[in-house]
C-alpha cells in the first residue's frame, strides 16, 4: 500500500499557478500525497513562485527562510522534509535558488510539474535535483481529469487553463522567458474538462491563459480554432452558466470573440484587457505592438456588441524614458475608458528583460509618487462603478459563505463580490439581487425583488 503522506503548496501571484497547484496536487494523488494547509506537518513543501515584479521574487528567499526553520524541527524528530521551489522564479533562477537557499531540494519550473513523482524519486536518490527545461511532451495532457472529490472542493467557480506561454515579448515582461512560447491546449481536452467541472457542480468557468485570446487550439475538425469559436462550444455545456476569460492581449480582439459576447448570453460582460500606458511613445517602447488609439477601438468593438461591458486594466507606471506628460496621457485613458477597476504596478526591472537595460531608469521617488496618483484615480472609477449599480437588478452567482452568519458572497456579471442574506442552500444558483449599498471592494444587496414571497420566507429562515 501507499504510505500516506502529507503535501503543502504555497502558491504566489497568477491564476495560472493557483491552477497549477492544483495540478501538482493532483499529480502526487496517486503517489500517496493528501494536501495540508500547515506547513510544519507536511513531508513536501512545494512553493509555487511568481517573477513578475522583484516583490515577488524576493517573498520566496524570505518564506525560504521559515522553511529552513520548519525543516530542521523536523529532522530533531528524525522526520525528512523536502523543499521544492516550482514555478517562474525556480525557472528564471534555476540552481541560483539551491546555492541562495540550500534548504531547497528540488526546483522546477512551469512546464515540468507532471514530472514531479519522478523529480522527487530522483531528489531522494541524488540530493538535490533542478528541471527547468523545456519539455517536448505535452505537461497538460497526460493527466487524468481531476477527481469528483477536487472538483466539489473547489465550489461553483473553477479555472480551466486553455493557453499558456507569450510569444509577444513586451520589454519589462518575464512571461515569454519563464512560461516559453505560446501553446494552446486541443478544444476536445477542454470540453472534457469542462462537462467534469459541471458534472461535479460548477456552474461557472473562467478560461486563463498568459495570452489567452491568442487561444488556437486544434479543433475537433482538426483546423485551429480560436477563442470566440470555444467559448460557443463551451456555453452549449450543459451546466455551466457563466463563462469568463483572462489574461487578454489588445492585439488579439478578433470578430469571433466580439461575436461571442454578443450572441452568448453566458459570456459574462467583463474585459481584463490590460494596456499598460496611455503614452504612445511608451506603448511603442514596452513593443506592445498597439497605440492608445487601437486599444480604444477595440473597447469600442466591445461596446458595440454588448453595451453594459465593463473592463478592468493593468498599467504600469514609470517605465524606463516616462515622463509627466507621458504619465498624464495614462491618466486621460483611464478617464477615457472609465474603468470598472484596475491593477497598477511600479515598473520593475527584471533581469533578462530588454527595459531593464534601458536608459532613463525612472528614480523611486517619481514611480512612488506616480502610482499613488494612478492609484487615487483607479479607486474613484471604481468606486463610481460601483454606484451606479445601487437600486439595480444584478445576477448574482452565490458562492460560498460571507462574512457574516446568514450571509453569502457571490459574483455581479461584472465580477464585483455581492455580499446578500440567504440561506446556504442556494450556493450554486444565480439569484436577481436588488443592489442596496456598497462597501470597500464589494456590494451589499437583498434577494429579489424578482420573486417577493420567497424572497422574504427565505431571509426570515436565516434567522431561526
Ligand atoms: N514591472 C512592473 N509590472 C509588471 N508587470 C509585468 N511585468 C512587470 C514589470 N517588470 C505587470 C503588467 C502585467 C501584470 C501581470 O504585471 O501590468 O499586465
Ligand atoms: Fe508579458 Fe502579457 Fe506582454 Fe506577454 S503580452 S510579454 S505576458 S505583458
Amino acid at each position: 500500500m501507499t504510505r500516506v503522506r502529507k503535501l503543502h503548496i504555497k502558491s504566489y501571484g497568477c491564476q495560472m499557478n493557483v491552477y497549477d497547484a492544483n495540478r501538482m496536487a493532483d499529480t502526487l494523488a496517486p503517489i500517496g500525497f493528501v494536501e495540508t494547509g500547515m506547513a510544519d506537518q507536511a513531508d513536501l513543501i512545494i512553493l509555487n513562485t511568481c517573477h513578475i515584479r522583484e516583490k515577488a521574487a524576493e517573498k520566496v528567499y524570505s518564506e525560504l527562510g521559515r522553511m529552513r526553520k520548519i525543516k530542521e524541527s523536523a529532522a530533531l524528530e528524525e522526520r525528512r522534509v523536502v523543499v521544492a521551489v516550482a514555478g517562474c522564479v525556480a525557472q528564471a533562477e534555476g540552481e541560483e535558488i539551491i546555492r541562495r537557499a540550500p534548504v531547497v531540494d528540488l526546483v522546477f519550473g512551469p512546464q515540468n510539474y507532471h514530472r514531479l513523482p519522478d523529480l522527487l524519486n530522483e531528489a531522494s536518490r541524488a540530493g538535490k535535483v533542478v528541471d527547468t527545461e523545456f519539455p517536448l511532451e505535452d505537461k497538460f495532457e497526460h493527466l487524468a481529469p481531476p477527481s469528483r472529490r477536487a472538483i466539489q472542493a473547489r465550489g461553483v467557480s473553477a479555472f480551466v487553463t486553455v493557453q499558456e506561454g507569450c510569444d509577444k515579448f513586451c520589454t519589462f515582461c518575464v512571461v515569454p522567458y519563464t512560461r516559453g512560447a505560446e501553446i494552446s491546449r486541443p478544444v476536445a481536452r477542454i470540453v472534457t474538462e469542462v462537462e467534469r467541472l459541471a458534472d461535479g457542480g460548477v456552474r461557472e468557468v473562467t478560461l486563463i491563459g498568459q495570452n489567452v485570446n491568442a487561444y488556437h487550439g486544434e479543433g475537433p475538425d482538426g483546423s485551429p480554432w480560436t477563442l470566440g469559436l470555444l467559448l460557443h462550444r463551451l456555453a452549449d455545456v450543459s451546466g455551466i452558466a457563466r463563462l469568463r476569460y483572462t489574461t487578454s492581449h489588445p492585439r488579439d480582439v478578433d470578430d469571433a470573440l466580439i461575436a461571442a459576447h454578443r450572441d452568448l448570453p453566458a459570456l459574462m460582460p467583463q474585459l481584463h484587457l490590460p494596456v499598460q500606458s496611455g503614452s504612445d511613445r511608451i506603448l511603442a517602447a514596452m513593443n506592445r505592438r498597439h497605440t492608445r488609439a487601437d486599444y480604444l477601438r477595440a473597447i469600442g468593438r466591445f461596446r458595440a456588441a454588448r453595451a453594459d461591458m465593463a473592463f478592468s486594466a493593468d498599467f504600469i507606471v514609470g517605465f524606463p524614458g516616462e515622463t509627466e506628460e507621458d504619465f498624464r496621457a495614462t491618466l486621460a485613458l483611464l478617464d477615457e475608458v472609465g474603468y470598472a477597476g484596475a491593477y497598477s504596478f511600479k515598473y520593475s526591472p527584471r533581469p533578462g528583460t530588454p527595459a531593464a537595460e534601458m536608459a532613463e531608469q525612472v528614480p523611486e521617488p517619481i514611480k512612488g509618487e506616480r502610482l499613488a496618483r494612478l492609484q487615487a484615480a483607479i479607486d474613484i472609477h471604481q468606486a463610481d462603478f460601483n454606484a451606479q449599480c445601487v437600486g439595480r437588478k444584478l445576477d448574482v452567482l452565490l458562492e460560498r459563505p460571507g462574512r457574516h452568519p446568514g450571509q453569502l458572497v457571490g459574483r455581479s456579471p461584472y465580477l464585483q463580490p455581492v455580499q446578500v442574506v440567504a440561506p446556504a442552500g442556494l450556493i450554486g444558483e444565480i439569484t436577481t439581487v436588488t443592489v442596496t449599498g456598497t462597501g470597500a471592494n464589494s456590494l451589499f444587496g437583498t434577494l429579489g425583488p424578482a420573486m417577493p414571497d420567497h424572497g422574504s420566507m427565505m431571509q426570515t429562515a436565516v434567522g431561526v
